[in-house]
């Protein structure tokens, strides 16, 4: 059976906390033990440019989030782990993509009108700010999936629309220059929970309201200690829906432990009580991955040599690729 080629990235910007675990990362390690998917997963460093001007803050995050993959256990002998900028073809076909692109189509895109009707409402010019980074941001991660021909793409529902745009871009691609490139498509798992933050709101970096997934013990018992709740006392009945503390324990329980603590809710279980359990529950899940995440901090050269063999692999592919699109637009030695 012909394997199915999964990719997908993740911007190298901030620390991984619970939200990107459940939601993403936690799934893409088990698809990768599929053995009937080829996985590509890559740290999308130069997308990261894009909204960060700090390179201490990008080369942190690089390291943090490459360590968090090995430390959870992404096994790098089945799916290729590599960095985007490791991978200089993905550059040169962002210009070729460039090139027959629409500009049309790249006004369309959430993240740049969203920047526009910002400026309009405050009274600025449409593009104050906007830079050519945010606007051809599309075009940059149609090259990161069209450069690997992958089929499927996983990603949270606001990146379906960029991954309809690489397919677009694939689609007149082909139509000009011949079949060069699968026509990838975006899968969102609906199953998968988004989690709630400090607040209660989805949990995410823009809203501050963050659990960080590798805190010492200390702080993530302080940090789930700040999860909001409402005033009801011990003793008085509890509505685990409207609870994010439930939400976050329903995410790394099983249905069984989870049946539980809803009954223990609507006994009236302490707050501080059912806080203490779920760092119990997550810190079992996570307690040793947390190890090996800190020697992974502490040795760099081991998380250099795993990309550097990944990159290895990726611009096996990558070469295949390009030499097909220099041809395909007639980009070649002169004959
Ligand atoms: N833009 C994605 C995000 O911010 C990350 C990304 C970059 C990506 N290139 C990609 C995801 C290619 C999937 C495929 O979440």
């Amino acid at each position: 059976m012909a394997k199915k080629r999964v990719l997908t990235g993740i911007t190298t910007s901030g620390t991984p906390h619970l939200g990107n675990y459940v939601g993403a990362i936690r799934p893409a390690i088990a698809a990768s033990q599929n053995d009937s998917v080829d996985g590509f997963y890559f740290l999308a460093d130069y997308h990261s440019l894009i909204k960060n001007d700090d390179p201490d803050k990008v080369r942190q995050s690089s390291k943090e989030i490459a360590a968090t993959w090995l430390a959870l256990g992404l096994d790098t002998s089945k799916t290729v782990f590599y960095r985007q900028s490791d991978v200089p073809e993905i550059m040169e076909l962002t210009w070729v993509l460039s090139c027959n692109a629409a500009k049309g189509l790249m006004n369309r895109a959430h993240a740049y009108k969203a920047a526009v009707q910002l400026n309009l409402e405050a009274g600025e010019d449409p593009d104050f700010g906007v830079t050519m980074g945010l606007f051809s941001y599309p075009v940059l991660m149609a090259a990161d999936i069209l450069m690997f021909n992958a089929s499927e793409i996983p990603v949270g529902k606001d990146q379906i629309q960029h991954v309809e745009m690489a397919r677009d871009i694939a689609q007149r691609f082909n139509h000009h220059f011949g079949e060069v490139f699968t026509l990838p498509q975006a899968v969102v798992e609906d199953n998968v929970a988004v989690l709630q933050g400090l607040d209660g709101r989805k949990m995410s970096k823009s809203y501050g309201n963050t659990i960080p997934l590798f805190a010492t013990e200390k702080r993530l018992q302080k940090s789930i200690n700040k999860i909001k709740t409402n005033l009801l006392e011990p003793g008085q009945a509890k509505d685990a829906d409207d609870s994010t503390v439930f939400q976050i324990w329903e995410a790394f329980a099983t249905a069984q432990q989870a049946d539980e603590m809803r009954a223990e809710f609507a006994d009236g279980i302490a707050w501080g009580e059912a806080k203490k359990r779920l760092f119990g529950l997550i810190n079992e899940e996570l307690g040793e991955a947390r190890e090996r995440y800190y020697q992974l901090m502490d040795t760099p050269e081991f998380i250099e040599e795993e990309l550097q063999q990944g990159a290895l692999r990726a611009r096996a592919t990558a070469a295949e690729v390009i030499a097909r699109v220099r041809e395909a637009v007639g980009i070649s030695a002169i004959r």
